[in-house]
């Protein structure tokens, strides 16, 4: 299997690259993000609890996230691979993965960081508002909330994969073909897990 996890700020482009990651490495992609706009979309319990959390620019309880993610993956029991995208957002989402795919006898193959300075990353985020819908995308304090838990709640995480030796960190900024050649170029370098 080959499970990556695409790591990056809000707005690095980690929706837009696993899309075409799919259709080359042949992957499950799971957004948590979509998920629960899903669930929100559908008002069921979950997307209800969740939905305060992410208009506020907040992350949801740990152990929402980490359950409704687990639901996910063992939903495919068939993949040849997963590529998360915004998840893990904590520490302990990590190694909550980490256990979840040492259970089914597999691990992290890779942890790829898309790297976009923040001016860059809140202009992309606003543009994207005019067409996502997303409340969050659309009130630039908002953003910049979800950018500050994101220093302080998930940037750990890289370090956390770079300690296993697993970390990369790739120039997010570029054309969308750019970009997707510099994360192939780290995925045909990895071996199966
Ligand atoms: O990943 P995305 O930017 O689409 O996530 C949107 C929002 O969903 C986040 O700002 C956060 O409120 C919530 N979220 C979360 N935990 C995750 C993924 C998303 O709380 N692991
Ligand atoms: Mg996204």
């Amino acid at each position: 299997m080959i499970n990556l996890i695409l790591f990056g700020p809000p707005g690095s482009g980690k929706g837009t690259q696993a899309a075409r990651l799919v259709k080359r490495y042949g992957l499950v992609h799971i957004s948590t993000g979509d998920l629960f706009r899903h669930e929100i979309g559908h008002s069921t319990p979950l997307g209800q609890q969740a939905k305060r959390y992410i208009e506020a620019g907040e992350l949801v309880p740990d152990e929402v996230t980490i359950g409704m993610l687990r639901n996910k993956v063992e939903a495919h029991a068939d993949a040849q691979g997963f590529i998360f995208d915004g998840f893990p957002r904590t520490v302990a989402q990590a190694q909550a993965l980490d256990q979840l795919l040492a259970e089914k006898g597999t691990q992290v193959s890779a942890l790829i960081a898309l790297d976009v300075d923040e001016e860059e990353i809140v202009q992309r985020i606003l543009k994207r508002g005019h067409t996502s819908g997303r409340p969050d995308d659309n009130d630039e304090s908002i953003i910049r909330k979800r950018i500050a838990v994101y220093r302080r709640e998930t940037e750990p995480v890289y370090a956390y994969y770079a300690a296993k030796g697993k970390a990369y960190k790739i120039d997010g900024i570029g054309t969308i073909e750019e970009i997707f050649a510099r994360l192939c170029n780290v995925i045909d370098s990895l071996q199966p897990a």
